[in-house]
């Protein structure tokens, strides 16, 4: 590097506090170059998401859904941020939903077809996520970091999401290893996808980041991968079609106390985890949207494993581990097996859209919930109302153009929900229906009053 001559920056930082000016002159990618390594990141990112949102219902540990549910969502957004940013680059953003490479399609094609926890977490967590970040630290070494500013903002920001993400996933891989053969199994499928992944050259398409490798023999035969609808849960859950609790006539009943109304709401929240378990489908196998779609249903998604989460939250308060008393399945598995994925995101909207009048919606629920006393449960109800008229926005923006107006809408939700009804309440006979709400009520009681 030859010297070059001082300048007098007043001892302010200089270039907008970015960089040096030699980093500055750092050639970096042309715009053509940025624009096609984008393209692959936003593919991977996506394709990243669809794997997760495909294997929500069938994976059954709890707390794995609850970082799928969040971890696609911003795999979602982040794909919206990459969108947006070939956008700005003379680029028609038309061209991002197309595969920008073959061998990376491969390398999903696999990654999709996890036959357990173990596997998906390996692909995702072991191979996907820790790729991305170092392509984004790559990418961010290689680029203008003050003429390609824009791009590196969102890398970084990025960067410190799935620094995140690979965090907890390093972390639930190694507790959920708990055999010889688990160990094996995590073993042979991270060469398995890490060999599709190489023959891709990586994310970036770098083939000299790699060694080369024979592949293995893929699971995929080509066809389009089929999701595994059924949902499921891991052992600690009891009598998952138990519907002997009516939740939703509990917390409306004022002959009953305050603190059971409130318990009653914490329960419907705990018991949305079947909402995410729900929408996986829709949003796996509703293609050919527009990207705003899957990123506004994929926040959906989230936000209802956070109401699951919430509803967690507001049992542990109070001495009772989320798993002991019977979590309801039937939404999740009706929807999933009986109703088309327009069906269910109807059902989903016309539900929605009944939670929002003033006197016996989601306002209704905090105004309960305030009168408690409990506080938490309060502050719950508050953001479980404003979630919900977002996700009324949602299904609104989606729907309406689907059906032709809101008053068709109303009227196809009208029609279809005997039926959904009626096929909810055939998942009664998978249950003895023995009644257990009265045991938790005295329970969680006695355990408030202990502490
Ligand atoms: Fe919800
Ligand atoms: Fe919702």
């Amino acid at each position: 590097m030859t010297s070059r001559g001082p300048i007098d920056n007043l001892g302010i930082p200089p270039l907008a506090g970015l960089c040096t000016y030699e980093e500055a002159c750092r050639v970096g990618f042309d715009v053509d170059a940025n624009v096609n390594l984008l393209k692959r990141y936003n593919y991977a990112s996506r394709r990243l998401h669809e794997s997760l949102v495909a294997h929500v219902p069938r994976t059954p540990e709890w707390e794995v859904k609850c970082a799928m549910g969040l971890h696609q969502w911003i795999l979602a957004e982040h794909c919206a941020w990459i969108r947006r940013r070939v956008s700005e680059m003379r680029e028609p953003p038309l061209h991002l939903d197309q595969c920008p490479d073959p061998k990376l399609e491969l390398w999903m094609e696999e990654t999709i077809r996890a036959e357990s926890t173990v596997e998906l977490l390996t692909g995702i967590y072991s191979v996907g996520i820790p790729e991305l970040i170092e392509t984004y630290q790559w990418h961010l070494e290689r680029t203008n970091p003050m003429i390609d500013h824009p791009t590196c903002r969102i890398l970084r920001l990025m960067l410190s999401e799935l620094e995140s993400m690979a965090t907890w996933g390093k972390q639930a891989l190694s507790a959920i290893i708990r055999t010889e053969s688990d160990a094996t199994s995590a073993k042979d499928w991270e060469d398995h996808v890490r060999a599709y992944l190489a023959e891709a050259g990586g994310i970036a398409g770098e083939p000299a980041r790699f060694a080369a490798a024979p592949l293995p023999t893929p699971r995929s035969n080509g066809e389009p991968y089929e999701m595994d609808v059924v949902p499921k849960r891991d052992a600690r859950f009891t009598d998952p079609y138990n519907q002997s609790a009516l939740i939703d006539e509990y917390y409306k009943d004022e002959s009953r106390a305050p603190d059971e109304r409130t318990y009653a709401l914490l329960y419907k929240r705990l018991r949305e985890m079947d909402v995410p378990e729900y929408m996986a489908p829709i949003i796996f196998k509703t293609k050919g949207k527009p990207w705003e779609y899957y990123a506004d249903l994929g926040r959906q998604l989230w936000d209802e494993t956070r109401h699951a989460m919430m509803g967690e939250v507001g049992l542990y308060q109070d001495g009772v581990p989320f798993y002991r008393y019977p979590i309801d399945l039937k939404t999740s598995l009706t929807a999933n097996t009986q109703l088309e994925p327009l069906q269910a995101h109807l059902i989903l909207t016309g539900i929605e859209l009944s939670l929002m009048p003033k006197k016996t919606g989601k306002r209704f629920e905090w105004v309960i919930a305030k009168s408690s006393g409990n506080d938490l449960a309060a502050t719950i109800q508050d953001y479980d109302w404003a979630d919900e008229v977002l996700h009324a926005q949602i299904g609104r923006r989606w729907l309406v153009p689907e059906f032709g107006s809101l008053e068709k809408l109303q009227s196809a939700y009208d029609e279809l929900w005997p039926r959904w009804w009626a096929l909810s309440l055939e998942k009664r006979a998978l249950s003895e229906q023995k009644e257990w709400w009265s045991e938790f009520l005295r329970e969680i009681r006695a355990s408030k009053l202990a502490k």
